[in-house]
């Protein structure tokens, strides 16, 4: 039930401090350390390589994943989207593991391709929040999410539980080939959940911006480097499915391999900088698009920040930034959608979970 919020997607984001404390508990044990099932780890400590499949915003949580697990745990990692996987399949190594991310655990792209994988004799692992669901019942392993019901079509807190516990994963994948762990996970994560917890508290910020850069817009660019373009096209995603904005997502150094000739007097520019090995290159970006008249929304994070900058988020450590730097962009779509008097919970066209391929 959504109780006192006006709406289910307002409640859901709400709920991401609670939720990451939830994965914490779930996956440690009485000292402290990662605690995965046998099942699980056996799965993990063979793969050479691990195929992510997933869809929309499962995919962009995949992104990351590969990022996490390819940095902590130095396993080549592919993410493909499911409904191209199915048909063009990649060249496969000997030990492939298959991950399939899906919140509902019941999307039929990924459903089909964890048919065709089982028909090769493949292993899968499904990452899902809903216990018992058709992926979950299909694949080898399954690792829950433990987000609580999401209602609303567009995913909030099921993204967030997914880079968690992909973060998870990637760290007990790491521990099993007998790799130095480079941050303690469980704690970092902890101060990510305070830290949600201090921008949940300042909406009215992002309600501010969003009617400042996107109530009366035709278009919107999101832009960053490394972890923060993938969490800018999760941004844009977003904008677009609730605020009918047409909405690009772009590293910032392709811009001027075409998407900049979009950008014109007024256009809206929301820009992540979280990154300390790109900060500088991705002002640089940021300078170009305002010479060319867009309008500059950056968010940043502490030690990177500059004085115009529309928020500054507290530090977290870097490989795990996407869980604090998606949700300036929930609220500012949220606001923008609200602004523009938008079905919020029932966007046109969509359906919670797409059984059809
Ligand atoms: O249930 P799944 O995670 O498999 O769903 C995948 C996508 O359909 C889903 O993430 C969709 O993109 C959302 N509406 C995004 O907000």
């Amino acid at each position: 039930e959504k109780g006192t919020y006006a709406h289910y997607m307002l409640k859901e984001m709400d709920e991401q401090p609670a939720v990451i404390r939830n994965i914490i508990q779930h996956y440690q044990n009485e000292n402290g350390d990662i605690e995965l099932t046998e099942g699980v780890r056996e799965l993990v400590s063979e793969a050479d390589r691990v195929y992510i499949v997933a869809c929309g915003t499962s995919y962009h949580a995949g992104l990351v994943g590969k990022q996490l697990i390819e940095r902590v745990a130095g396993v080549p990692t592919e993410v493909h989207v499911a409904s191209e996987f199915g048909y063009n399949m990649p060249l496969l190594t000997e030990k492939p593991l298959f991950l399939f991310i899906s919140q509902s655990g019941e999307t039929a792209d990924s459903r089909a391709v964890l048919v065709e994988v089982k028909k090769l004799g493949h292993k899968a692992l499904t990452l899902t929040n809903v216990a018992g669901s058709t992926l979950s019942r299909e694949a080898n392993e399954t690792m829950l999410l433990h987000a609580g019901p999401e209602i609303a079509v567009a995913s909030t807190k099921a993204y967030t539980a997914q880079i968690a516990v992909l973060a998870i994963l990637a760290y007990d994948i790491a521990r099993a080939n007998g790799k130095k762990l480079p941050f303690d996970l469980m704690q970092e994560l902890a101060l990510v959940a305070t830290t949600m917890d201090s921008i949940m508290a300042q909406k009215e910020i992002f309600e501010e911006l969003a009617d400042k850069f996107l109530k009366e817009s035709r278009n919107a660019f999101f832009l960053g480097r490394g972890l923060d373009s993938y969490v800018g096209l999760e941004g844009a995603l977003k904008l677009k499915e609730i605020s009918y904005i047409q909405a690009e997502g772009y590293p910032g150094g392709e811009l001027k391999h075409g998407p900049i000739a979009l950008i014109e007097d007024g256009t809206p520019v929301i820009t992540l900088v979280s990154q300390p090995n790109t900060h500088l290159n991705i002002r640089g970006n940021i300078k170009e698009v305002v010479a060319r008249g867009a309008v500059a929304c950056t968010i940043s994070m502490e030690g990177m920040e500059h004085e115009n900058d529309a928020f500054v988020l507290p530090r977290v450590e870097p490989l795990l930034t996407p869980l604090v730097t998606v949700l300036p962009l929930q609220l500012i779509s949220y606001y923008a959608a609200l602004a523009r008097d938008c079905d919020v919970d029932k966007p046109r066209n969509l359906a919670k979970s797409v059984t059809v391929e």
